[in-house]
């Protein structure tokens, strides 16, 4: 369903890292996303964004200033408005067994509700050092508070997990990040990110190879099994 809503936070949390809220109130599963655009603006197509957040007044979204569409969402004010359409895809699987969260960089974002939800799982985050000072990554850290999280900066955050602690992981992060994580534990889910043009299933824009043939991110995924995915 197409929305007019109003913007009631867009704060730059550190260099090119946002946050935002929208107001409403919304039905919606952790590790589902929403595509998002400003009106009147350069921005042709929305930008798929995951949930961080929810609460009694709206919707939160932690996103990274990447290109032309991410900028235009930077400059949005408090009181404006965004079009927004979703919430869209399968999100992550209910957790009845012990669980550990591995996000790396901006695939911290979707990861947070799900701990949330889930207070006997344990997140463990990733962030290159070089991008950030220890101030920043303190702001970050508080964005975090009220959930059992554990930071990384650094290095490698799969070097830090034990892994016959947990019979199921969910990663969301670099490629790479999350192929390493797939073959440390069998039982992974991962969260893909494709380009994505229409959100709903219509474009084909983000198709991906799969062991079960081609599937749509959008709509089959965002999550998917690490046993289903064609690493490429
Ligand atoms: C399901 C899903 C959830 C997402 N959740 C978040 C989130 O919570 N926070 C966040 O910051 N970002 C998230 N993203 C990524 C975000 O959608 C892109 O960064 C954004 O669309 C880039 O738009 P842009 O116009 O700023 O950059 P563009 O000008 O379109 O691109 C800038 C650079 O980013 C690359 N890029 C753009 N889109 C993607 C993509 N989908 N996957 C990989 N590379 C891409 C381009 O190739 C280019 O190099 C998510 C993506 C998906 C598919
Ligand atoms: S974004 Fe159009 S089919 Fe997935």
């Amino acid at each position: 369903m197409y929305q007019q809503v109003e913007i009631l936070e867009n704060k730059e949390v550190t260099r090119d890292l946002y946050h935002l809220k929208l107001k409403g109130c919304y039905d919606i599963k952790a590790g589902q996303f929403f595509m998002l655009k400003k009106e009147q603006s350069n921005m042709t197509l929305f930008r798929p964004i995951s949930i961080f957040d929810v609460d009694e007044e709206g919707i939160h979204f932690l996103y990274l200033v990447k290109g032309s569409g991410t900028k235009v969402l930077s400059q949005t004010k408090v009181g404006e408005t965004l079009s927004i359409h979703g919430p869209y895809g399968n999100g992550f699987p209910i957790l009845d067994t012990k669980a550990c969260l591995i996000g790396g960089g901006i695939g911290m974002a979707p990861l947070y509700l799900c701990a949330k939800h889930n207070p006997d799982a344990k997140l463990y985050i990733g962030l290159r050092e070089a991008l950030y000072t220890e101030k920043e990554i303190q702001t970050i850290q508080s964005l975090f508070e009220g959930v059992n999280v554990h930071f990384k900066i650094g290095g490698t955050i799969l070097d830090d997990v034990l892994w016959e602690e947990w019979e199921t992981v969910l990663t969301c992060g670099p490629s790479k990040m999350m192929e390493a994580v797939s073959k440390q534990h069998d039982n992974t889910y991962v969260s893909l990110e494709r380009h994505m043009g229409c959100g709903i299933g219509a474009c084909l824009s983000c198709s991906c190879k799969t062991m079960l043939g081609m599937k749509k991110v959008c709509k089959d995924g965002p999550v998917f099994h690490q046993k289903e995915v064609v690493w490429e």
